[in-house]
């Protein structure tokens, strides 16, 4: 019996400039190329979790994966519908919401350093309320929950804590970063954080955790209000992923902390549906492999690798 892991969480369409440098206040840019292509964060970590869970011709997976969430009822939410299909990430319990749009990002990256700026707007994102953790039954055949921020907070909290009642594991990416109440923690088996997230979440400056003390004590105070295992991606902006990495060409780190998230998941969920020992340090590292993949390609969803692809 393979891992059940559902992913409660925002769809984006991505729509992506490459550019020669970040455009300055009141500048005007021609992008050298222009993509749109599926994305937001929950739906990338439900393509990140299919797609490093089975060959490229979906034989074999080692884990079921769902996403609950909601899209608009224009093109681009049937777009991202088929991109969970495609993918074999069970899309039933996405909702297509009439008068809607679909999430949206507005996403630059810089030609030189892969780097991305990103806007949202979240549209149908924001629609998903505290409801969608109790319809259909979902959590109750759940191993493992993964949630980020871009759907409401009430939504997030109301999860964690129907998952606590359950025994459901919970990992939670809490990107974009947002304080979060204190009493969420003891109801996260796993965080997963970036500097970025790691400083604002931990209530610190960025440059505390450029040494070790700095980043043990952030990581203490996670664990001492009940986070389990603490993992922070370190070199801002993602790049902490691809310098594990050492003579990885980057194109677009977009979809990198996804990836990362993805890989990881898949070795939590096995080890709770088993009930066998978690090797973080092994999950880490290979889950580090995985995003160092996606960032020599552009975009998110598609540039996520097959599990044969990093093997
Ligand atoms: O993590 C990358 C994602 O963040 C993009 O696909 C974009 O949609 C934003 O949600
Ligand atoms: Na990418």
């Amino acid at each position: 019996q393979i891992p059940r892991i559902t992913i409660l969480g925002s769809l984006n369409t991505d729509l992506v400039a490459y550019v020669p440098h970040h455009p300055l206040p009141g500048e005007t840019l021609t992008a050298t190329s222009f993509l749109t292509s599926p994305g937001g964060k929950g739906s990338n970590q439900a393509v990140a979790c299919a797609k490093l869970s089975r060959p490229r011709d979906l034989s074999s997976p080692s884990a079921h994966v769902s996403m609950v969430g909601a899209v608009g009822s224009d093109s681009n939410g049937d777009l991202l519908l088929s991109n969970l299909a495609t993918h074999g990430v069970d899309s039933s319990l996405v909702t297509k919401l009439p008068n809607k749009k679909t999430g949206i990002a507005m996403i630059v990256v810089e030609a030189e350093t892969g780097q991305n700026r990103i806007i949202i707007s979240g549209e149908a994102n924001h629609q998903v309320g505290e409801e969608y953790v109790t319809q259909g039954g979902w959590l109750d055949k759940t191993d493992l929950l993964i949630m980020q921020l871009e759907i409401p907070m009430g939504t997030v909290l109301k999860a964690v804590e129907e998952a606590k009642r359950r025994g459901v594991d919970v990992l939670l990416n809490p990107a974009p970063a947002k304080i979060l109440p204190d009493g969420v923690y003891d109801g996260l088996r796993h965080l997963i954080v970036n500097e970025t997230e790691a400083a604002i979440l931990g209530g610190v400056e960025e440059k505390e955790l450029d040494t070790l003390e700095g980043l043990e004590r952030v990581g203490k105070g996670f664990v001492g209000k009940g986070v389990e295992n603490f993992v922070a991606t370190l070199g801002g902006g993602g790049s902490g992923l691809i310098e594990a990495e050492k003579g990885v060409k980057v194109v677009d780190t977009t979809g990198a902390g996804d990836t990362f998230v993805g890989r990881y998941a898949l070795e939590a969920a096995r080890a709770r549906k088993e009930g066998g020992e978690f090797d973080i340090g092994g999950a880490v590292g290979r889950a580090n492999k995985a995003a160092a993949v996606t960032v020599t390609r552009e975009g998110a969803a598609r540039s996520i690798p097959w599990r044969d692809e990093v093997e």
